[in-house]
């Protein structure tokens, strides 16, 4: 896993849309995974600014979200769907047909969680999942217990999730106890990963997540599996992790080698 540790939030929501944008430029038919909540929303105010001043293309992109509440539909705030129109769609000149966001209010759930996988495979798959993860070390919804070959599904979010997410719905009580999630071995199965953590509240779960052992009950820590990843941190949310200075110096060797000065890696 490559590790990369920003200053501040700001940082991270930079070098997050500079991952986005370079692979938007270098493929403008990409699939794109992306997540919603409170980290990534700096990324895509970002990668708006991007479309804005430099014309960054996302005409021909397509997303997937990785989840939704079930029961909230399109129009209510706290869904992920209105989030993503609010925060990246209604911004971009990204088509409306090449969105897709779980639908939390699917009469037949097993029959739509199947629809939903074969609609990422018929669009070739997912070029770069982008990810947040649970003070409790989930990804998307995928919460601890969760089977690390698991598929888009039906989930219930533990106590933890419940009240880290009472912040956008005023009160614990009206946030929805069911997800439609991705699952871990959906998530997987993307070509490249893209992990985003801010903030310390975040320092237990990214130090489980990158350096404890591969576990269902942090299934951030299936990323360990998977040969592509790039974790953006800053320094809270990096803050319990015991190889940071290594990290740094996989970062510092990476620059040499790109600025042509590779002969003095060590
Ligand atoms: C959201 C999602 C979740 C969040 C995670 C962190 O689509 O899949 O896994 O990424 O709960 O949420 P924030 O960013 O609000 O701390």
């Amino acid at each position: 896993m490559r590790v990369i540790v920003e200053q501040d939030q700001s940082g991270v929501s930079r070098m997050g849309a500079a991952f986005v944008g370079a692979l938007v430029r270098r493929k403008p038919t990409c699939v794109l995974g992306l997540a919603t909540g409170g980290t990534p929303l700096g990324m895509y105010a970002d990668l708006i600014r991007m479309h804005r001043e430099e014309g960054l293309d996302f005409s021909r992109v397509v997303t997937f979200n990785l989840d939704e509440y079930v029961g909230l539909g399109p129009t209510h705030p706290q869904s992920y769907r209105y989030f993503m129109q609010h925060n990246l769609f209604d911004h971009v000149n990204i088509d409306p047909r090449n969105t897709h966001v779980p639908d939390g209010r699917a009469l037949d759930f097993e029959a739509y969680c199947e629809q939903y996988e074969k609609m990422i495979r018929d669009e070739g798959g997912i070029d770069l999942q982008v990810l947040g993860v649970g003070s409790d070390g989930h990804i998307a919804f995928n919460e601890p217990g969760s089977s690390l070959g698991s598929r888009t599904r039906l989930k219930t979010l533990t106590e933890e999730t419940v009240r880290d997410n009472a912040r956008f719905f005023g009160s614990e009580d009206a946030v929805p106890r069911l997800a439609i999630t991705m699952g871990v071995g959906t998530i997987l199965e993307s070509r490249q990963c893209l992990l985003l953590a801010c903030g310390s509240t975040k320092a237990r779960a990214i130090r489980d997540t990158i350096e404890g052992p591969v576990t269902a009950q942090v299934t951030a820590s299936a990323l360990q599996l998977h040969r592509d990843v790039i974790a953006v941190l800053d320094q809270e949310a990096a803050r319990l992790l015991e190889r940071r200075d290594y990290y740094r110096q996989m970062e510092e060797a990476q620059e040499r080698l790109q600025t042509g000065h590779g002969g003095v890696v060590r």
